[in-house]
């Protein structure tokens, strides 16, 4: 047999997503028939020290404490970014200078300004980028767009979607990279994530109106201590959002949302039915044909299974379930096609900047005073 070539991986950041990614890169191959083999060549991290013990733990040949040195390596040829959001810029520009391939996790930055630079220099070094919004990589995702499409609910009149989690509804939960203002808050960390999926889903957003809230205003400066420091970005953020076909909707990010652990969540309201999902119960779409009256009224549950691509690449039986990092393994394998030459299916650089226009507009308009007053 002959062996495929080689796509050599630098991963910067060894945290949550440092393990998904590297998981990902690890296990992909065995799930999917890649012309691409890639191998976990070096990692970069904070200090030598944490990279020699991460590059050992996540199986990467070599390491780094300084990303600088990894992104120039030559034998590099893909970039991994999954360090906090406000290094996404210097990582990436110094990716691109060296010509590498770069993977870069969402949000692709936090102003509209360094999202539209870092699109830019990619377009310019002709590489093949991609962003890590792996939520819309869940087969039910796409067969909620394939049957909105087909036109299956009618035409779409509203989209009700919201991304909501508990991880900072302790108000002493300590300051991190996600309250940091140049690179946090909870529309840029998560609302980036619905806003990906309304345009995945619908089509481009073309006017916005926003409110948001700071709801816990200090928090620890770190763990374990007592002092506090002000908290200066959101902590929800509710925009209402008109879709260029004329759809109208609203749009939620919240990372204060008591009880919700992970409500990636819409409804799609068409003339002649509807749909409804929520990451929490990744593995069922709910679909509604017609108005759903009688004595069947409600929706249908349609179950994950082998008919619903790349499902049958994990397993061949329904009921089994997909889980979170499946959907990294996903991406993976169409960034690696990608990189091979296939079409791009994106969220690529370009996608990522449609998506931080969207959020520095809410964001903007959030700080504008509002007149609406009774
Ligand atoms: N796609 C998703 O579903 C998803 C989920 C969570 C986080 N994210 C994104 O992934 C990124 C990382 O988030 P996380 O939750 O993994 O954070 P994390 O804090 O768990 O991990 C961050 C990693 O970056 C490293 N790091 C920090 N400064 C560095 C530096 N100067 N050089 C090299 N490494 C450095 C840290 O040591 C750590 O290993 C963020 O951009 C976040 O928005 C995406």
């Amino acid at each position: 047999m002959t062996e495929k070539p080689k796509l050599r991986v630098g991963l910067v950041g060894a945290g949550f997503m440092g393990r998904c990614h590297a998981n990902a890169f690890r296990s992909v191959s065995g799930l999917f028939d890649l012309p691409l083999d890639p191998v976990a060549e070096m990692l970069a991290d904070v200090t030598d020290d944490v990279a020699v013990h991460n590059a050992a733990a996540l199986g990467f040949n070599r390491s780094t404490g300084d990303w600088r040195n990894l992104c120039a390596d030559p034998t590099i040829d893909l970039v991994a970014v999954t360090a906090p959001n406000a290094l996404h810029e210097p990582i990436v520009m110094a990716a691109l200078k060296a010509g590498k391939h770069v993977y870069c996790e969402k949000p692709l930055s936090t102003t509209l300004e360094s999202a539209q630079r870092m699109t830019a220099a990619a377009q310019a070094a002709g590489i093949v980028t991609m962003v890590g919004f792996n939520f819309l990589r869940n087969p039910m995702i796409r067969l909620a767009r394939e049957l909105v499409e087909a036109g299956e609910i009618g035409e779409v009149v509203s989209f009700r979607g919201r991304h909501a989690e508990n991880y900072m509804a302790d108000p002493d939960v300590p300051h991190s990279f996600r309250t940091d203002p140049d690179g946090g808050g909870a529309l840029a960390d998560i609302g980036s994530h619905i806003i990906s999926m309304a345009r995945y889903l619908l089509g481009p957003i073309s006017h916005v109106t926003g409110q948001s809230r700071t709801i816990h205003k200090t928090r620890p400066i770190s763990a374990g201590t007592t002092e506090r420091a002000p908290v200066l970005v959101d902590d929800a953020t509710f925009a209402l959002i008109e879709f260029e076909t004329g759809a109208v909707g609203t749009i939620e990010a919240n990372w204060a949302a008591s009880g919700r652990t992970m409500d990636l969540s819409w409804e799609i309201t068409g003339t002649r039915g509807a749909l409804v999902f929520s990451q929490e119960r990744m593995n069922e779409l709910l679909i509604c044909k017609g108005p759903g009256g009688g004595h069947t009224s409600g929706f249908t549950k349609i179950e994950a299974g082998p008919s619903h691509p790349p499902y049958a690449n994990f397993c061949p039986a329904a009921g089994h379930h997909l889980g979170f990092n499946d959907l990294k393994v996903i991406e993976v394998a169409q960034l690696i096609d990608a990189i091979a030459g296939k079409q791009n299916p994106g969220p690529d650089f370009q996608e990522a900047l449609e998506v931080q226009k969207i959020v520095s507009r809410i964001a903007l308009d959030c700080q504008s005073p509002k007149t609406r007053a009774l």
